[in-house]
């Protein structure tokens, strides 16, 4: 039983998670990024994770899921400035598991991620006034993904190893 964990991450953020996730794996296992992976071959389980980007998953991540997680055990799990909870995050976890729809799904995890600042200020300058109001949710997800979040991805870590055994 191998488990490999791997990840797109930016400013850190998603990484933080894959890194809670990897430390709570029981068997056999590996991190990498995203970047570095080949394929799902030789592995039983791959937790894939990657921030949410202009309102979707990033081009990269889907190219990655559409073509590498047939027949695959694979776990998603993401970062998203807006607060757990927020209605589009259904439409981008639904997003995920329509882009690997031949995988065997056993479960998504996400979590708010703090918005770097460049960004933030990118954003405030923004004509467009919905760009505008999410660079102002900017301060209020400092911190995140914090230690109650990072508790709960190793829960969910957990929970998706016992479900393949
Ligand atoms: C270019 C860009 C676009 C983003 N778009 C969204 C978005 O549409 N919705 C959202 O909730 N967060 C959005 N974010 C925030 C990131 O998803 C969030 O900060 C995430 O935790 C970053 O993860 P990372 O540190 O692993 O890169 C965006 C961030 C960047 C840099």
């Amino acid at each position: 039983m191998k488990t490999l964990v791997t990840y797109m991450s930016q400013s850190g953020n998603t990484k933080k998670v894959a890194e809670a996730i990897y430390g709570e794996l029981a068997g056999e296992k590996e991190i990498k990024a995203l970047s570095e992976v080949k394929s799902l071959e030789g592995y039983d389980l791959a937790f894939i994770g990657f921030p949410v980007l202009q309102f979707d998953i990033p081009p990269k991540v889907k190219e990655f899921l559409s073509g590498n997680t047939k027949g695959k055990d694979i776990a998603i799990f993401m970062t998203h400035a807006v607060p757990e909870g927020f209605e589009a995050i259904h439409s981008w976890t639904g997003s995920a598991r329509q882009t690997a729809a031949d995988a065997n799904f056993l479960g998504t995890f996400d979590c708010q991620g703090e918005l770097a600042q460049p960004v933030i200020d990118m954003l405030l300058k923004a004509e467009d006034p919905q760009m505008k109001a999410f660079g102002e949710m900017g301060p209020s997800t400092k911190g995140q993904p914090d230690e109650s979040r990072l508790q709960k991805a190793r829960e969910f870590a957990r929970d998706i190893q016992a479900k393949q055994k």
